[in-house]
């Protein structure tokens, strides 16, 4: 069925859904209600205390005339004295009393009292409380508090008396009718100021969270070396701004790595492509003989093998980071791999008068591993020991286990690598001395395939280097060995 909105839930749906306004909305109510609670609370406790002064004063006046009744009670004077003189001298805050003998007849009377309070009013308003005090607005408008006692004259008491006590409360009305417009005013004023100033400290307050707002929207690819200023922020929104300054960062970064390695495969791919084209104009460019011909052809068909090459390590590159790359664990055994890569690259250091040596002592290690892949890892750290060391040197295969990680070392005696370079040598396209590199066909890809693998395997991989000594790369690979094919650790470790 279809509702109609309420008239409530439209005017909540109008209301602004700022921070500032919901804000400055709370601190508005909370200040009025500290206000209100305040006002109304000096206000009772105020108007108590002048109850409760008129009242001590009553029965103040009231204890004075009864102890002289009692105590002197022909003694007419004092009694006079205390109704008539005593009375007369206030000016503000006037008192009238009346002593009326047992037969209701006046005996005293404070001079005046007639002309300001109805008396037969008074005696009637009084009959009905002996012991409390009551109000009753006098003959010209004004406030009074009145009250009736029994007195009684001698000890022991021979007759009683009455006495009729007023006291002009008017001052202490006018007082607190003041109080109450004061009340008003500051209220009105509250419920102004609240707000404004509320606004005023919430805007100024989220401030900061605007201009984090205005620096990201400002932020494209293009300018991503803005930053926020975060001086003068309060602590919270310091350490946000920090975490987005630590983000932009890291984006930044990798944007440069993207950049920098969408430039070096543009520079790597023109090359071949380069030699290829120059080689095949130099060709067409007259008439060659047979053997001329075969030679280009044959260039060619180098720079193509180094194209595709170049193109299979990007493609691996790029589907060894996807999270779906699929690769096959097979039980392998660990030293026949390092065999078979020896094997394979024997000739080439005996060519280049190296020994490559794979350390003995490791023929039960086997492990859940993809072949094919970490064969591709070690060739390429053997190839790589392979082409920066010197005649005479020696490269190392060796493989050992530590606390259920499967370790794989290729070392070499070689030139080694400056610490400065180090951190980098496992970023693509990375190369120490590109120039050297670029004569020996290194494109720099290497060690990140070699690293990619180790990542799909959960591993990881480590390299230690000294200038002019040599190089050690460590592959571990976290695998859980069976018991029965623990081999002790590496022996040289
Ligand atoms: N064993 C080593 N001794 C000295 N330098 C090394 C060694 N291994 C790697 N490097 C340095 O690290 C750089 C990166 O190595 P990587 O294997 O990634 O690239 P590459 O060998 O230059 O090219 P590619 O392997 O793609 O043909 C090399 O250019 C080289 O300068
Ligand atoms: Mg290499």
């Amino acid at each position: 069925m279809f509702l109609k909105p309420s008239h409530k839930m439209l005017a909540a749906s109008r209301l602004p859904r700022t921070l500032a306004f919901q804000l400055s909305a709370a601190y508005s109510l909370a200040g009025l209600l500290l206000v209100l609670l305040a006002t109304v609370s000096l206000y009772i406790v105020l108007r108590t205390e002048l109850d409760k002064s008129t009242e001590q004063f009553l029965a103040d006046k009231l204890h004075v005339l009864r102890t002289i009744l009692q105590e002197r009670p022909h003694d007419r004077d004092a009694l006079r004295e205390e109704i008539q003189l005593e009375t007369a001298a206030r000016h503000y805050q006037r008192f009238y009393i009346r002593l009326l003998n047992d037969r209701g007849v006046p005996i005293l009377t404070t001079p005046g009292m007639a002309e300001h309070l109805d008396v037969a009013e008074l005696i009637r308003r009084t009959r009905n409380h002996p012991e409390h005090s009551v109000s009753m607005t006098g003959l010209h408008g004004r406030g009074f508090r009145v009250a009736s006692a029994i007195a009684w004259e001698g000890t022991p008491p021979v007759r009683s008396d009455t006495i009729q006590i007023a006291i002009d409360i008017s001052e202490e009305e006018d007082l607190l009718r003041r109080f109450r417009w004061w009340f008003w005013a500051v209220l009105l004023a509250s419920s102004v100021l609240f707000p404004v100033l509320g606004y005023g400290i919430a805007r100024h307050g989220i401030r900061p969270v605007e201009e984090i707002a205005a620096t990201a929207r400002s932020i494209t690819s293009t300018n991503l070396r803005e930053r926020i200023r975060a001086e003068g922020y309060p602590s919270e929104l310091a350490s946000l701004a920090g975490t987005f300054n630590e983000m932009l960062d890291r984006l930044e970064e990798s944007f440069e790595r993207i950049s920098r390695f969408s430039a070096d495969i543009a520079h790597d791919l023109r090359t071949p492509v380069h030699n290829i084209r120059g080689e095949a104009e130099v060709a067409l460019a007259r008439a060659r003989t047979v053997d001329e011909y075969r030679e280009v052809i044959e260039s060619t068909l180098e720079e193509a093998v180094r194209l595709s090459d170049l193109i299979g390590d990007l493609l691996f590159l790029a589907r060894a980071q996807s999270p779906l790359t699929e690769f096959h664990r097979e039980r392998v055994n660990v030293s026949s791999l390092l065999t078979t890569v020896r094997d394979c690259y024997e000739a080439s250091a005996s060519d280049g008068g190296i020994s490559l040596v794979a350390q003995a002592g490791t023929e039960s290690l086997t492990a859940e591993l993809d072949r094919s892949l970490m064969l591709r890892a070690v060739s390429n750290l053997v190839s790589n020991a392979l082409a920066h060391t010197p005649v005479g040197g020696t490269v190392t295969l060796a493989a050992g286990t530590e606390n259920a990680v499967i370790l794989i070392e290729v070392s070499d005696t070689g030139s080694g690598i400056p610490a400065e370079a180090l951190p980098r040598v496992f970023d693509r396209f990375f190369r120490v001395d590109p120039s050297r590199s670029k004569a020996s066909g290194g494109t720099g890809l290497g060690l990140a395939i070699v690293q990619s693998i180790v990542t799909l395997h959960g591993g990881r991989a480590e390299i230690y280097s000294q200038l002019g000594h040599g190089t050690c790369v460590t592959l571990r690979i976290p695998v859980p060995p069976r018991p029965d094919s623990l081999p002790s650790l590496l022996e040289n470790h």
